[in-house]
């Protein structure tokens, strides 16, 4: 018997997943966000499987886009949060990246670079999200100066939504209307729209979509589950049971004894924990499933083992697989009894559980 953790990966999923992308995004050209490794499912492989579907790629830091270039990509990167120093100007001219640029910081190490160019930027603007982006009062001379520089070509703005995943938002269309004047002023496209957007403000696409979250198959809206939304599941993360126990009424189990057993209980010992990237904060009533049927976890995660109640679940058995999300149980149920979101989840799994890739199965 191996240990079993596993972490399988479906290709056929993504591509799905990113075809209802490039469906929602009409004429706009889509960018794939695989920052944060792909959001945990892989950059080499994710990038390696889209690379027929999208337009381009978007990751946050420059050694992303490196990553991308030795994998032999050769289709536009977006550099989403820019660059920090004069090397990395010109380590983007010599990958020929769409470099984002959002503060006159950048402006500052641009001029040091000494870049022949023209290298692709587009201007953030900060239309109410307040993290980054040039205030609205400084799009105009930001935009002249960068017309001005020889060394850079200002392919568009960008902004990003701030609450469109949100059902009772009222920021995303004051959000659209600022970057929609500004890119009619200055006649330049924009891109605007994240995976919430693509759902519920399909009108805010303009020139390039960055889609991130709906290609991995979790829902980006509140309140709609990813099937409601008809994405597929991108990963199953799997893990067997290592022993069973038969816990009296009254006694605790795990770390802390967090949990009292309240009747003669059956309690199952599964090989993962937060060692392996499963959220500690999962503790006491987590959803997991096993052969076909839910049960929830009970007491502490630990580093490299949970506890399971399989008191109701018929012929459970040591060597049973249990789903910690995939198929029966989501990965946006998991987030939601954890207070997070699923892009966490995904970013944590560690390099331990063993990765398998899919073959066939949407
Ligand atoms: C600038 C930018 N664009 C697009 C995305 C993709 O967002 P989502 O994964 O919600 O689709 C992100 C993700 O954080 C982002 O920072």
């Amino acid at each position: 018997m191996t240990r079993g953790t596993q972490l399988e990966i479906r290709p056929h999923a993504l591509i799905h997943n990113v075809q209802r992308a490039c469906h929602l995004a009409g004429a706009a050209s889509v960018f794939a966000m695989v920052k944060a490794n792909a959001y945990g499912h892989g950059l080499h492989l994710v990038a390696d499987v889209l690379r027929e579907h999208v337009d381009g790629y978007g990751v946050a830091v420059i050694e992303e886009a490196v990553a991308l270039r030795e994998l032999g990509i050769d289709a536009p990167i977006m550099l989403l949060e820019g660059c920090f120093d004069a090397g990395e100007w010109r380590l983007a001219e010599q990958l020929q990246l769409d470099v984002v640029v959002h503060s006159a910081l950048q402006l500052s190490t641009l001029d040091a670079a000494n870049i022949s160019g023209p290298l692709s930027v587009w201007l953030k603007v900060d239309t109410g999200m307040h993290r980054i982006g040039v205030p609205e009062a400084d799009v105009e001379n930001v935009v002249r100066s960068l017309q001005e520089n020889q060394c850079v070509h200002v392919a568009g703005l960008m902004t990003h939504f701030a609450c469109a995943d949100m059902a009772d938002d009222n920021t995303s269309e004051s959000q659209l209307k600022k970057i929609r004047t500004l890119a009619e002023k200055f006649s330049l496209p924009y891109s605007a729209a994240n995976s919430a957007a693509l759902f519920q403000y399909p009108e805010s696409s303009g020139a390039r979509v960055r889609p991130g979250i709906m290609l991995y198959g979790s829902s980006p809206v509140a309140g709609k589950s990813a099937e409601q939304l008809m994405l597929h599941v991108t990963q199953r993360l799997t893990a067997a049971v290592i022993a069973i126990n038969d816990v009296p009424a009254g006694e605790s189990v795990g770390y802390g004894a967090t949990w009292t057993a309240q009747r003669d209980s059956k309690i199952g010992v599964v090989a993962i924990g937060y060692g392996d990237g499963y959220p500690r904060h999962a503790a006491n009533g987590a959803p997991v499933a096993i052969n076909g049927q839910r049960a929830n976890t009970v007491g502490r995660v630990s580093m490299d083992m949970i506890t399971i109640d399989l008191t109701n679940i018929r012929n459970a058995q040591v060597g049973d697989v249990v789903e910690l999300w995939g198929d029966n149980v989501t990965v946006d149920e998991v987030a939601q009894f954890c207070g997070t979101i699923s892009y966490e989840l995904f970013c944590q799994i560690t390099t331990r559980p063993h990765r398998v890739i899919a073959d066939g199965q949407a």
